[in-house]
């Protein structure tokens, strides 16, 4: 079966629309001009929606043609948690507070290696991914850059990081992130040399989906998207799969869409990117996805040749085929997935959002099928009571929550992950007010009005979204906390660690998030004085306030609470129309020694998006040397340079660094896939090379 060009979805949708606010007038007989005038009034406001969607369109064009998602959606709540360790002794803070020695290590990439390290205080088993300047070339702030991009990200199929140290003396960066145990995809597929079932195939991609769709509205393009660099959280079948690696992300303002950095991973690059002055869009994502598909239902990849120039020549004219022999019983519609993402013209592309909504993933993914969200919240009478009890929390509690549910090891909040991820209906990775209305719409005793101010404490920055951690935070509230974790929760916001919560304290862990006046308020409110000095009494009193005696676990939950680690967190955000004075004002330094953690300067200014808009600013794509850097942020005209540079060090990797690493990790063979991970593809070609495509040099020509 070969591959037609196909109308984008979104385009096919505006034409509809604007179709439909004509020719769908309902055929009545109008008697009176008051029915008249509502007809015309609601004709006007269909023919406005239409435009509007028109207009929208537009906009999301890129210049190739393709119906883009991106957007610029600020940074999530949770992004000023992640603090950035800087300055002298941020080694040493990194010893203190992490065993960092003979950790297992995860796995190896061309950056550097990724170890499990062992948090003193709480015994927790974090990740650390080291990235050297040895290694990727560069400056600090590129190397930084990885960092920047998914610190901003809040999503159920995002790895999170937790926090980050600068060592500026030796030019490494060490980024804590959650444990994901259970290997990657690629390695899974050993297990699956055919191909997976249709509907494990199609519920894993509708998660990449959902994740390429919220960094698409976060302006973030991931570039680099593979079955290496989707991680599974443990090693459960049905554990919950994870993208990492932001390493070639870039970040860039909607409206200029355009990328001129030759780089990827062969076998996953469109063949736009395989021409020597690329310039390309959002969809070399969908691109990735469409292998990633081919390849979880084959086993095999879509286009090979050890040849790269044979490769390259496939990749851009040869048609997409289904041989029988892997593809014999897939449905059509599989593979019509796989030609619509696989288009050789970006504009024949889906998006993400179009890719959600396609006959195949309707038809074989699972995460909406089954109980229906509105009878699963039915059921879920605790986490309702959470919802309510939250809206009617005082704003430091608020905060507190925040601050619990995100420093929580993601694991021990599977089954509300499992709630936020049935609600949220469009994949965005974030509830909308009508996808919470739709999920309350059973709970009886709950007046709609209430659903609405439940939502509305929810979303503390009216943004009309709910993120993932907010959402979390909410359904935590009516729960019983430790006094370990509400210490925790406590001194992370004592910033200065002078045994008092105060202004000064939130607007530095805030980093400038939270205007002062709310942050006044919230203080006042929390401690009946002026001074507006919370004490930890007064933090534990307001954290377990408005909860029963015998206030249950969250569902079937049993949150570890006391388990959890600390990091600062923040509550609402600075309305985006009154930006205070201090969001341009350095952190201030501390009082007095803080804990070891909290010594360092909080985490940088949240809103990057600016700063890193223009094309220029994607450092990361070109790391190495000061030729290439150079060639990066040149114009268009200079893009050649770009690509022929052979400097792109990450995408070129020494083979037997992989093999070191598979076999530094006898303890935990499952978690150390990088090294054997070609050999699921079972291409006879591909047999016994030492890795996968990632090796591959990306400027081949
Ligand atoms: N959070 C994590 N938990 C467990 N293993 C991880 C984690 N992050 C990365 N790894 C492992 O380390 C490998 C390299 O990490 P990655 O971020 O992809 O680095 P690179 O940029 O060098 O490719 C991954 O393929 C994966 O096997
Ligand atoms: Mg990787």
């Amino acid at each position: 079966m070969g591959c037609s060009g196909s109308k984008p979805a979104t385009k096919a949708r505006t034409e509809a629309a604007s179709g439909s606010s004509i020719t769908a007038a309902p055929d009545i007989d109008i008697t009176s001009l008051e029915k008249a005038q509502t007809l015309q009034h609601e004709l006007a406001k269909g023919d406005e929606k239409a435009k509007e969607e028109e207009r929208q369109d537009s906009r999301r064009m890129t210049s190739s043609g393709f119906m883009s998602d991106l957007g610029s959606d600020r940074a999530a709540f949770t992004s000023a948690f992640v603090v950035n360790h800087a300055g002298r002794k941020a080694v040493a803070e990194l010893e203190k507070r992490y065993d960092t020695t003979g950790g297992t290590v995860l796995g190896r990439g061309a950056c550097g290696s990724v170890v499990a390290v062992r948090q003193r205080e709480t015994n927790e088993l974090f990740a650390m991914k080291v990235v050297a300047l040895e290694t990727v070339g560069g400056t600090m702030e590129e190397l930084k850059k990885e960092i920047e991009i998914q610190r901003t990200l809040d999503h159920p199929n995002i790895c999170k990081i937790f926090e980050t140290y600068e060592d500026q003396k030796h030019g490494e960066m060490y980024i804590i992130m959650e444990l994901c145990t259970g290997g990657a995809l690629v390695s899974r597929m050993k297990n699956h040399r055919h191909g997976y079932g249709e509907a494990a195939a199609a519920t894993i991609v509708e998660k990449i989906l959902s994740s390429i769709i919220y960094c698409h509205h976060h302006g973030i393009v991931h570039r680099d998207i593979k079955l290496d660099n989707l991680i599974y959280e443990n090693e459960a079948e049905e554990a919950e799969l994870k993208l990492i690696d932001f390493g070639f992300a870039c970040e860039i303002a909607s409206g200029r869409e355009a990328m001129w950095d030759q780089l990827g991973t062969p076998s996953y690059m469109a063949p736009e990117l395989w021409s020597s002055r690329p310039e390309y869009d959002s969809s070399v994502d969908m691109w990735a996805i469409g292998v990633v598909t081919y390849m979880l239902l084959s086993g095999k990849r879509p286009f090979h040749d050890d040849n790269k120039r044979e490769k390259a020549r496939m990749i851009k004219h040869d048609a997409l085929r289904f041989p029988d022999h892997e593809w014999k019983g897939v449905s059509k519609e599989a593979k019509d997935f796989c030609c619509q993402m696989m288009q050789k013209q970006p504009k024949d592309r889906l998006s993400a959002t179009a890719a959600k909504d396609h006959p195949w993933i309707k038809m074989a993914s699972t995460i909406h099928k089954g109980e229906d969200i509105a009878v699963e919240m039915q059921r879920h009478n605790e986490v309702v009571a959470s919802l309510q009890a939250f809206s009617e929390a005082d704003d430091l509690k608020k905060l507190a929550l925040e601050v619990i549910a995100f420093a929580t090891p993601p694991s021990k909040l599977e089954e509300l992950r499992g709630v936020f991820v049935k609600m949220d209906a469009d994949d965005s990775g974030t509830i909308s007010r009508a996808e919470f209305r739709n999920a309350m719409s059973l709970c009886d005793d709950v007046p709609a009005e209430r659903v609405e101010q439940m939502y509305s404490q929810m979303d503390v920055d009216g943004s009309g979204e709910v993120d993932y951690t907010e959402f979390l935070s909410a359904t935590l509230s009516a729960q019983k906390h430790s006094n370990a974790s509400i210490m925790n929760a406590f001194t992370t916001l004592d910033t200065d660690g002078d045994g008092y919560i105060t202004n000064m304290d939130i607007q530095q862990s805030l980093a400038g998030q939270m205007s002062q006046s709310a942050i006044k308020e919230m203080l006042e409110v929390a401690t009946g004085s002026r001074d507006g000095k919370v004490s930890f009494q007064d933090f534990k009193r307001i954290v377990l306030s408005g909860l029963k005696s015998e206030s249950k676990d969250v569902g079937s939950l049993n949150v570890a609470i006391a388990e959890m680690s600390m990091h600062p967190g923040r509550l609402s955000r600075v309305e985006p129309s009154s930006p205070t004075k201090d969001e341009d004002e350095p952190p201030r330094s501390p009082k007095s020694p803080p804990p070891a953690d909290k010594k360092a300067a909080p985490a940088a200014p949240a809103d990057k998006k600016a700063a890193s808009a223009a094309p220029a600013a994607d450092k990361k794509a070109a790391p190495a040397a000061p030729a290439d850097k150079k060639a990066a942020s040149a114009p268009p005209a200079d893009k050649k340079v770009a690509s022929a540079a052979p400097a792109d060090k990450k995408a070129a990797p020494a083979a037997p660094a992989d093999k070191k690493a598979a076999s530094a990790a006898p303890a935990d063979k499952k978690a150390a896939p990088a090294a054997p991970a070609d050999k699921v593809m079972t291409d006879p070609k591909a047999a016994g090379e030492p890795s996968l495509e990632k090796k591959e040099p990306t400027q081949y020509l």
